[in-house]
């Protein structure tokens, strides 16, 4: 990679003060320059992807190495398409040629429990749905950070969240395992590539011993910054508070996922 540190956090960071490099090399930089890929073109991915991609997530931390997730690899265009029908429709989901659906999993403990003879209820409480939560977007980010450094593009599919019972009866997924997001990976498409998406300033993120709410200046500051880079990358959305706003205003605007604790229960979470 040929950008310095500086120009990465530059652009990571749009107008608001960019912070001191610090020590650096190859992975941070790779990291610095990540962002999201929603346009593809159709090339298959080499032989063996799939497998490298999964050695790279089981590779991330989880808690008490329990293991508590899994990942369907979907390459199947139909069954890619009817998972895009579930994720409002998202288009890339077609296009690219491998969907990734990562699940928070209990189901497997529970079954090597029962084999044994034990109930293993503590997987009926909450905070072991964290977990499993946790070590999926763990294990996905690390996949993703391998992707990204072979020339990939991938995007996380939250929208996969719409229905989730629709998507564990696709993916014949058990009780007590729930599709937590997808991850599209495919080649990125050279004619329609993105800047790297400005992020909050440290200022607002980073708290010193103890915590200190943001300044009004800050977040407008990265308002504004946001609706400059969705404009030069012909990106809906506008700038950030605008996003914030509707994104988070109302279980309306949750597309269906305010019911999310009863889907849950429905799936086989115990949830306590
Ligand atoms: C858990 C999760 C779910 C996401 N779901 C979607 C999605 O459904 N559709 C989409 O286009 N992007 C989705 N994204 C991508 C975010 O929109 C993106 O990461 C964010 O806007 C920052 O942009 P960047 O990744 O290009 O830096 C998701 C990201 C995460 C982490």
């Amino acid at each position: 990679m040929s950008e310095t540190i500086e120009g990465l956090l530059r652009a990571r960071y749009g107008t608001a003060p960019t912070p001191p490099a610090g020590p650096t090399n190859d992975v941070v930089r790779a990291i610095l320059d990540h962002r999201s890929v929603r346009a593809f073109r159709p090339d298959p991915l080499p032989a063996g992807t799939i497998e490298t991609l999964v050695a790279a997530a089981q590779s991330a931390p989880t808690s008490s190495n329990l293991q508590t997730w899994s990942v369907v690899a979907v390459e199947d265009p139909g069954r890619r398409a009817r998972l895009a029908e579930f994720s409002a429709r998202q288009g890339f989901i077609r296009e690219a040629p491998l969907f990734l659906v990562w699940c928070a999993d209990l189901s497997r403990l529970g079954r090597i429990g029962a084999a044994r003879g034990a109930a293993l209820t503590g997987l009926d409480y909450l905070e072991m749905y964290m977990v499993a939560l946790i070590d999926a977007a763990l294990a996905a980010q690390n996949a993703v950070v391998a992707a990204e450094s072979l020339g990939l593009g991938t995007v996380y599919v939250g929208a996969l969240r719409n229905k989730p019972a629709e998507v564990a009866a696709e993916l014949s997924l058990p009780a007590n395992c729930m599709g937590a997001f997808g991850l599209s990976v495919g080649w990125p498409d050279p004619a329609r590539v993105t800047e790297a998406k400005p992020r909050l300033p440290q200022s607002i993120v980073l708290h010193r011993e103890t915590y200190r709410p943001e300044s009004d200046e800050d977040v407008e500051r990265y308002d504004s910054d946001l609706a400059e880079f969705s404009r030069r990358n012909a990106m809906a959305g506008g700038g950030w508070l605008e996003r914030v706003m509707s994104r988070v205003g109302g279980p309306q605007s949750l597309s269906g996922r305010d019911r999310m604790r009863e889907i849950l229960t429905r799936l086989g979470f115990g949830l306590r």
